[in-house]
């Protein structure tokens, strides 16, 4: 029998930090709406920039959850962000209503992971909060309810998210494949629009599997492409990694296309970004791209190339800023 939730009676609070990260081996494709549990397992690179910071005060004296996304109140985001604080409040066993206050140093939903880095923020916020006691594969667990790709940015570095095979989700998380240490590439993000995406992941993947007739062979290839990544990171080989990686970001985006009516994420700036970089590597610069579902394109290099990457996304016409990132570590408590 479950035992009857804790009153507080008095204001708990707590801060965390959280990188977004960009899969290498891409997630599309749930086997589960309501436990958000994956079809496909992912490979991702968690990033030090593009962060989110969060804070949660649980507060009895409060009579509704609120959320303020950069300063101001976000009644659109409220409901998905206070069910999912049903379900933590229900794990930890505590009852009071909680201010989400929320930053992101980058837009939101417009590609750029900002639901990874913010559930996996108010997850261990909201673990700290609670004094729950969470361990990193429990926080992984729940962040991925919040957002599937949230349970990668728990850990930091190379992440591999698993499918799992449970239908309660327990073996659905992510872990650490290899630390900031082993590998440390580098990102240049160039942004294209600012805009909000049309069509967001949860929808896009449901039009995707109950539409694409290529769904099923997705699926039944995934395993090899996440084989091919973790060795290619093994041995740091860098053509290696770069060919399965933009090989699993363009089936991706092939497959959402393939959707009835097809998904286009891409714009006009994203394709010209996605030759520049295929030139690049052709004149031997060592970088490669993946691109999300929006338009922004992340290049991925080493750091000698770093300069030479930026210049050029920086002069593809529509390209509004390139934002440069290192690897960088999980989700962490921070002082409030
Ligand atoms: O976790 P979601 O619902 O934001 O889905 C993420 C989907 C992609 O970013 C397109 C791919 C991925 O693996 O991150």
């Amino acid at each position: 029998m479950s035992k009857a939730p804790i009153e507080l009676d008095a204001p708990r609070c707590a801060s965390a930090r959280a990188g977004a990260n960009f899969a290498l081996i891409k997630y599309w494709g749930k086997r589960d709406l309501a436990l958000n549990l994956p079809d496909v397992g992912s490979i991702s690179l968690t990033l030090e920039r593009l962060c989110t910071e969060t804070t949660v005060s649980f507060d009895p004296a409060l009579d509704a959850d609120e959320l303020l996304l950069d300063g101001r109140p976000d009644p659109a985001r409220t409901p998905r962000i206070s069910a999912f604080l049903d379900l933590l409040r229900a794990r930890a066993g505590m009852r009071a209503f909680a201010r989400v206050e929320t930053a992101n140093d980058f837009p939101t939903a417009a590609g750029l992971a900002s639901s990874a880095s913010g559930f996996a923020a108010l997850t261990v916020a909201v673990n700290a909060a609670l004094a729950a006691g969470w361990d990193a594969r429990t926080l992984s667990e729940l962040a991925r309810i919040g957002s599937g790709s949230a349970a990668r940015s728990i850990f930091g570095g190379f992440v591999e998210m698993h499918r799992g095979e449970r239908d309660d989700g327990r073996d659905s998380v992510a872990e650490p494949l290899a630390g900031v240490g082993h590998w440390p590439l580098q990102v240049a993000v160039a942004i294209s629009t600012r805009a909000e995406k049309a069509v967001g992941s949860t929808e896009g993947m449901q039009r995707t599997a109950d539409t694409s007739p290529f769904y099923r062979a997705w699926v039944e290839h995934q395993p090899a492409d996440l084989a091919e990544a973790r060795a290619a990171i093994a041995d740091k080989d860098f053509e290696r990694l770069a060919e399965v990686a933009e090989g699993s970001a363009l089936a991706m985006h092939g497959l959402a296309m393939s959707a009835r009516p097809g998904l286009l994420y891409f714009n006009a700036t994203t394709m010209e970004c996605l030759h520049r970089i295929r030139a690049l590597r052709a004149d031997g610069v060592p970088v490669f791209f993946t691109v999300d579902a929006g338009p922004q394109v992340k290049a991925i290099c080493e750091p000698v190339a770093l300069p030479t990457v930026r210049d050029a996304l920086a002069d593809v016409p529509g390209v509004l800023d390139v934002v440069e990132s290192g690897l960088g570590p999980g989700a962490e408590v921070i002082d409030s």
